[in-house]
């Protein structure tokens, strides 16, 4: 969580600093805040709320003019959001931007107390800015070398010495960072789209390297010291793709963007009509090795696992099993070198899926990663990466990200059951072919869009609501009710539609809404008669099936009829309506639909 910037240059830093952070707000709004050398001292703006707050502030209480600068924007973790709590953080001497957990931070905090050190702020930042001062001698690299070497946790660090006028340090362990290099300009940021506006050439700073940004250019050393010849990355991702692009959300945008990240994402891994992940280093020789498959991950990419586990196990007959990574990292979970583990991330960033990786492979297991973002952390550190081409997900709730994971699930799983010969040749390419129609089915589905804005605003005065299905319904609901909660504040739950009266119906009251998904035509019968025992107890039903499925009056009171394709594909056009019914129904309540409270975007603290 958190995003930190940095900037060395000729430009207006500070305003520079306020565009990339703008990029950043996805990893938390609870405050912002830059420091700026201006005149040969670091002056400090910080606030809480969201970054329009710092601006007016900065426009009312004056401007920071300089050319060198770091800044930051929270997510909360160690203290409230206010302004004692957001960073930057330290004094005229050390001033620190940090993105990630201190876990020490309690034992050094006691230690400075002790030498005479008085904090001000709760955070766990405000130690490693105190522990610098204390420790600086003059040499800014011998500091951060004896200061990384006490402190314990993840960080992304942007320092700045006030005897080193223009010159930004930058360190990272566990939380992500990447180095900027423009003409005569260079940047820190926690994500490519922050820099993007500037430059697309970066550098993936590793762990323990020590970035040294100034003159508007960024060398970066290794603990002891060694200049690293690093490989100069360049971003396919352009600006264009990082703005709202004409929509009044992203979230909308980024739904609409489906078909294309879809096509983006499976049709350079279609070979002659077959399914091929070679590119990505799955291998027959590698898939009949593997007698159990585990996908970790959490919220939406969780979900994404469980489509397909579904899939997986029905055309492979391979055992799925499907973790949050939180529960996974401390289960300690049975793992031989015979087991894939499949993590799913759109960030490649999420702190628990990060360790349950590294889990995995100290286990022994092989590691596959369905990742976003390019370099990430995950992306890096499993031993095979399938990337999924969405292009930048700004929207802090997942919809074009969720599409291009299941997209993946089902290349694998067809290129896994084919392998195993549960599949024929014939049927591995007219599923395929089945997938590769789903964009322009979308595109259809997309064209529902008025219909899930009326039923969006008859779920607004609700307070409760049920999502029920069964089978691959069951795993849809999951991610409907979670968009709907995440975004709406609407309290919401999903339930398997035949568990509902061992418990939960006693829950149906007079008009509570109920949406049911029924799309697997072998269940479509059983989940009508659980439809029925909801409406029989005054349930107003919204019915998601096939178009050509006739829904009585009894079944339900609104329907969302969908194309008829393979059942086993049907998640991918199903989820469409559920996204727009989240979306329509967080904007007709007014609430922020993009940057929903207290959550962001990439989760790097477990
Ligand atoms: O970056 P990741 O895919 O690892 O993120 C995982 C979850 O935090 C994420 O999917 C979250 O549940 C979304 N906000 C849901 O819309």
């Amino acid at each position: 969580m958190c995003g930190i910037v940095g900037y060395v240059g000729k430009k207006d830093c500070t305003k520079v600093l306020l565009d990339s952070l703008q990029k950043l707000e996805y990893r938390g709004y609870d405050s912002a805040g830059v420091a700026v050398f201006e005149n040969g001292d670091i002056r400090i703006s910080k606030s809480k709320g969201r970054l329009a707050v710092l601006e007016e502030k900065l426009k009312k209480e004056g401007w920071i003019n300089g050319s060198c600068g770091i800044g930051h924007t929270r997510w909360a973790t160690h203290g409230e959001p206010s302004d004692v709590n957001s960073h930057p953080h330290g004094n005229a001497r050390v001033t620190i931007v940090h993105n990630g957990i201190i876990e020490n931070y309690q034992k050094i905090k006691k230690y400075l107390e002790k030498k005479g050190y008085v904090f001000e702020s709760q955070t766990d930042t405000e130690t490693v800015a105190k522990l610098l001062d204390y420790y600086y001698d003059g040499d800014p690299m011998e500091t951060i070398r004896r200061v990384l070497g006490e402190i314990e946790g993840s960080y992304a660090l942007g320092i700045m010495f006030k005897d080193f006028p223009n010159t930004i340090y930058a360190v990272r362990r566990d939380s992500p960072l990447i180095v900027g290099v423009g003409d005569d300009e260079a940047f820190i940021a926690s994500d490519v789209p922050a820099i993007l506006k500037f430059t697309r050439d970066y550098y993936l700073l590793d762990m323990d390297e020590i970035a040294v940004l100034k003159d508007g250019n960024a060398e970066i050393y290794d603990v002891h010291g060694i200049k690293l010849e690093k490989q100069l990355l360049t971003a396919d991702w352009d600006m264009e793709a990082a703005e709202k692009g004409g929509y009044p959300h992203y979230m909308l945008k980024e739904i609409s963007e489906q078909p294309e990240a879809i096509k983006t994402t499976i049709i350079p891994r279609i070979n002659n009509g077959m399914p091929d992940l070679s590119e990505c280093g799955i291998t027959t020789q590698r898939l009949l090795n593997y007698q159990n498959i585990f996908v970790v991950a959490c919220g939406t990419a969780m979900h994404a696992g469980l489509v397909g586990k579904y899939v997986i196990e029905q055309l492979a007959r391979i055992p799925v099993t499907v973790d949050v990574a939180s529960e996974f990292r401390y289960r300690n979970p049975i793992l031989t070198d015979k087991d894939l583990v499949i993590v799913v991330s759109q960030s490649g960033e999420t702190a628990d899926t990060l360790e349950a990786l590294r889990l995995s492979k100290r286990m022994g297991a092989e590691t596959l990663a369905i990742v976003n973002v390019k370099g990430s952390s995950i992306a890096r550190e499993a031993d095979m990466v399938v990337y999924t081409h969405a292009g930048p997900e700004i929207s802090v709730a997942s919809t074009k990200a969720y599409m291009v994971q299941v997209a993946v699930f089902y290349l694998f799983a067809f290129e896994l059951a084919y392998a195993k010969e549960a599949i024929s040749e014939e049927e591995c390419k007219r599923l395929t072919k089945s997938l590769m129609d789903i964009p322009d089915i979308i595109n259809v589905v997309l064209q529902q869009s008025e219909q899930c804005k009326y039923i969006a605003s008859k779920l607004i005065n609700s307070s409760n609501l049920l999502y029920i299905g069964r089978g691959l319904d069951y795993a849809l609901s999951m991610e409907g009710s979670l968009k709907l909660k995440e975004i709406s504040y609407i309290h919401s739950e999903s339930y398997a539609a035949g568990e509902l009266k061992h418990g939960t119906i006693s829950l149906v009251t007079d008009g509570m809404p109920v949406i049911a998904v029924a799309t697997q035509r072998e269940l479509f019968d059983k989940t009508v008669s659980n439809v029925k025992e909801v409406k029989a107890r005054g349930a107003t039903v919204i019915f998601v099936t096939h178009s050509y499925k006739t829904v009585e009056s009894d079944v339900a009171d609104y329907k969302i009829g969908l194309p008829t394709i393979d059942d086993i594909l049907m998640p991918m056009p199903a989820v469409v309506p559920l996204q727009l019914i989240a979306y329509y129904t967080s904007v007709l309540k007014g609430n922020d639909v993009d940057k929903p409270r207290n959550l962001a975007k990439s989760v790097t603290v477990e």
